[in-house]
């Protein structure tokens, strides 16, 4: 099968097609972790992976794992010059490629340059609560008012995009984490073809521009870049880090802090952290454990290898369930309880290694900046009554929306 979305290559597999069961997809975690803790799936061809040990290897043993779908042995490539894009950002290149790619960007997403932005993104938190007051009367949704614009917002600034044009930043990326398995899977995949070939266009006259007229934003470092030999950074690999850039920090920072919230009131914490920001902090590390708003990520076998007793062949396509490996027993005391306190735990929520996300920093201070204003300026904060639905991906892991109610303000 081949799919503009490489990482949603990976079908849902069969106990997790029920968007119930991908709403709490623990208890199934745990019996794999216990019965077939690498197990093959023919009916997706790929290597389903559950243990913590086994999938930190997957996830950052470089020389036998690989990020490049273009290896694999049941990879189709497609017509459509949008895929080559996407496969040619470092989240789909080995070192040496990666680091090159990664070092155009890394020093924007360090936690010196991230913290000096620190003081916008509050402002920018407190106008999104101010107009969801202003438009709604006593309730709201998380993900329309706060949890979805505000990333956007936010690396839209970064990269120097008009943030006007956020809707359209959605529809792609919601699009491009959607999960094409399913009765209506080909649609969805053609859809993620548009989208890319839109974004492409999107991001090609806004390079086009910085290159003639730089500005001190993200896009015109892009567009200018070089490489180590001294080459100019190629304009599909420029094209494809952009897109990379908004998509990648979007729904995922959306659906942690839309997770924490979930999290805070299944566990009574709205008051205990409400005006604790380091208390916050700490509590959205648990979060990214518990529930990990990326659940797996996939690589390819670069070598035959052994992985617990299975034999893995070159080729083969393998499936690291990160949210799997955050619940394992062997390496968490009391694995499934959200403990808000818990001492900073090596969670693999951002993976781990080489493609360790480039936006963790971000994230984390999006994520705290964000759940502190929500939890100091309303009081009588709760989870309206409703029945949730999960976010469409097989990869991406929340919720489609989460009314909130309170009391006053
Ligand atoms: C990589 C999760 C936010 C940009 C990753 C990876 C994970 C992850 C698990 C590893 C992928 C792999 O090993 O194959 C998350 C989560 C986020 C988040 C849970 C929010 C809570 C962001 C943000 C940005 C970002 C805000 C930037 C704008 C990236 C990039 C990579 C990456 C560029 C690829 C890094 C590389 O290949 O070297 N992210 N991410 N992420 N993330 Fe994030």
């Amino acid at each position: 099968m081949s799919s503009a979305n490489p990482q949603g290559i990976q079908a849902f597999p069969d106990a997790l097609t029920d968007p119930d069961a991908w709403l709490e997809p623990f208890d199934w975690y745990r019996e794999m972790r216990t019965d077939a803790p690498v197990r093959y799936d023919p009916s997706r061809n790929a290597w389903d992976v559950f243990r913590y040990e086994d999938v930190k290897r997957v996830i950052s043993d470089n020389e036998t794992f690989s990020v490049n779908p273009r290896i694999a042995a049941d990879f189709e490539p497609a017509d459509e010059a949008g895929q080559d894009m996407i496969l040619d950002t470092m989240l789909f290149q080995d070192p040496p490629r990666h680091d090159e790619l990664r070092d155009v960007v890394d020093e924007a997403f360090r936690a010196r340059a991230v913290a000096e932005r620190e003081p916008r993104l509050r402002e920018l938190v407190d106008t999104l609560l101010d107009e969801a007051i202003a438009a709604n009367d006593g309730e709201f949704d998380l993900v329309d008012e706060l949890a979805y614009p505000f990333p956007v917002i936010v690396i839209a600034d970064i990269l120097g995009v008009p943030a006007d044009d956020r809707a359209q930043f959605r529809e792609w990326s919601d699009s491009l984490v959607a999960a094409t398995s399913g009765e209506s899977g080909d649609a969805i995949a053609e859809q993620q073809q548009e989208s890319l070939q839109e974004m492409g266009m999107y991001f090609l006259s806004l390079i086009q521009d910085r290159r003639e007229d730089p500005q001190d934003d993200l896009i015109s470092r892009i567009a200018t870049a070089e490489l180590s030999d001294g080459t100019p950074l190629p304009q599909q690999e420029a094209l494809g880090m952009c897109m990379l850039l908004l998509i990648a920090g979007n729904i995922t920072t959306t659906n942690l802090i839309t997770n924490a919230v979930r999290c805070f009131e299944n566990n009574d914490l709205f008051d205990e952290l409400a005006g604790d920001e380091d208390a916050i902090g700490t509590a959205i590390e648990e979060v990214l454990r518990y529930r990990a708003p990326v659940q797996a990520m996939t690589r390819i076998a670069r070598t035959d290898v052994t992985l617990g007793e299975e034999s893995i062949d070159e080729g083969d396509r393998l499936v690291a369930w990160l949210g799997s490996a955050n619940r394992d027993e062997q390496k968490f005391d009391e694995s499934d309880q959200f403990i808000v306190d818990r001492e900073p735990t090596e969670h693999l929520g951002f993976g781990h290694g080489t493609h360790y996300c480039l936006g963790a920093p971000l994230a984390r201070l999006e994520a705290r900046v964000a759940l502190s204003a929500l939890l100091s300026r309303f009081d009588g904060l709760a989870v309206a009554e409703t029945d949730l639905s999960p976010t469409r991906s097989s990869f991406v892991y929340g919720v489609e929306s989460l009314p909130l109610q309170y009391s006053g303000t």
